[in-house]
């Protein structure tokens, strides 16, 4: 499938610059589970899939760069020393932030074009911010010979979404894209930047994701609100992250929070614990558990995180009413996306075909359906 996007970028670029491109692939990511726990220095579950942006890039000899986004068809022409962000919400900030941050580390790059294309939706709760941002740093450090590790370059990434996109994000998106590993999915601690791989063979059940189609407006503010209320109470506990306390630690601070931000870093030290049980009941094949881990941290992210939304919200009701589903929960930031569901193979065309159908006729719009790989993350395409 990503084939099929390697090759228009490629024909594109040569179409345009007249010259072999360097082509990269860049994937987006699921998670199982760890939500909202990357930036409490917590552990996350993501895999990357076989879905995201495939780039096209080569140093440009014009004295200035262009990147044109396919599925937009849009294009932009900019100077290396004139770089600025865009105007909020612009895709190009995510390919200037990139570049800025590169050069904010002394780096020196020369003009380039890239053309890239996506088959996973903005706002999917997928990544594909990330996925674009890493593909952009990678073929950078190729092209120019820069000598990033890995680590830096997913830094850089993130640096970008938070300079110049204006999300306060974690690092879990940009390491899944980055490291991923086919068939696996990477038990991420995300204060020490390491992660296990896990081996998913889930045998006759599978994860399955399903698109609500929706992004609710605010949900860039509120995901930076939510990370400024975990921060303060990290430090009303006098720790470096919430990861670090315990329910009992949270017990006597209850007085100087709010009932509401309370709640939130109690779902955080939850939620973080959930994730540790997960790994295990992965090793242990035992689904049953993990299911209802999965289940638990949709509670959480709904009712005292608050990140959820009535689609998300509908989409694991129906889930839940459905004995073959043995666990669902929204994925990723929140406030629309994909949901992400644990289910019986034998099974996945009937849940696909009802859960879309009662959908529908609720919120009188489509759902999507999506079929993911495990994969290999960020790296060049021969
Ligand atoms: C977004 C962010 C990540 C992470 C998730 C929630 O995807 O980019 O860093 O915080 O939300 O788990």
């Amino acid at each position: 499938m990503s084939d099929k996007l390697i090759k228009e970028v490629k024909q594109k670029f040569t179409e345009i610059f007249t010259i072999e491109p360097l082509l990269i692939f860049s994937p987006g990511r699921i998670n199982i589970i760890g939500e909202h726990t990357d930036y409490n220095g917590g552990f996350v579950f993501p895999a990357a899939v076989d879905k995201g942006i495939a780039a096209a890039i080569q140093k440009s000899d014009t004295g200035s760069s262009t990147a044109i986004a396919l599925d937009l068809d849009s294009t932009v022409q900019f100077e290396l020393d004139k770089l600025k962000p865009s105007k909020e919400g612009s895709w190009e900030n995510y390919v200037f932030g990139v570049v800025a941050e590169i050069q904010n580390r002394n780096k020196i790059i020369g003009d380039f074009n890239i053309i890239f294309k996506g088959n996973i939706p903005g706002g999917a709760g997928m990544s594909s911010s990330a996925a674009l941002e890493n593909s952009v740093v990678f073929g950078l450090n190729e092209l120019f010979e820069l000598g990033l590790t890995k680590h830096e370059m997913i830094l850089i990434s993130q640096k970008a979404e938070h300079n110049y996109v204006g999300v306060n994000c974690g690092i879990m998106d940009q390491y899944a894209s980055m490291f991923g590993i086919k068939d696996h999915a990477l038990h991420l601690d995300c204060r020490t930047i390491e992660s296990r791989p896990y081996k998913i063979d889930f045998k006759d059940h599978q994860l399955l994701l399903i698109n609500t189609n929706v992004k609710h407006s605010l949900s860039d503010s509120a995901y930076n609100d939510r990370r400024s209320a975990c921060e303060s109470i990290s430090e009303l506990l006098g720790i470096d992250f919430l990861r670090d306390a315990t329910e009992a630690d949270l017990e006597t601070v209850i007085n100087k929070v709010t009932p509401t931000n309370y709640q939130k870093a109690l779902y955080v030290i939850q939620e973080n614990a959930r994730t540790i049980k997960a790994a295990k009941a992965i090793k242990n094949n035992d689904l049953e558990l993990l299911g209802s881990l999965i289940y638990q941290s949709h509670a959480g992210l709904s009712d005292q995180y608050k990140v959820s939304c009535a689609e998300l919200d509908f989409l694991v009701a129906q889930a839940k009413k459905n004995k073959h589903v043995l666990g669902a929960r929204m994925m990723g930031g929140g406030f629309g996306g994909c949901t992400i569901n644990l289910i019986a193979r034998s099974e996945v065309k009937a849940f696909a075909e009802s859960a879309s159908k009662a959908y529908k006729s609720k919120f009188d719009k489509d759902c999507s359906v999506y079929f993911i790989e495990l994969s290999e993350g960020t790296h060049i395409v021969k």
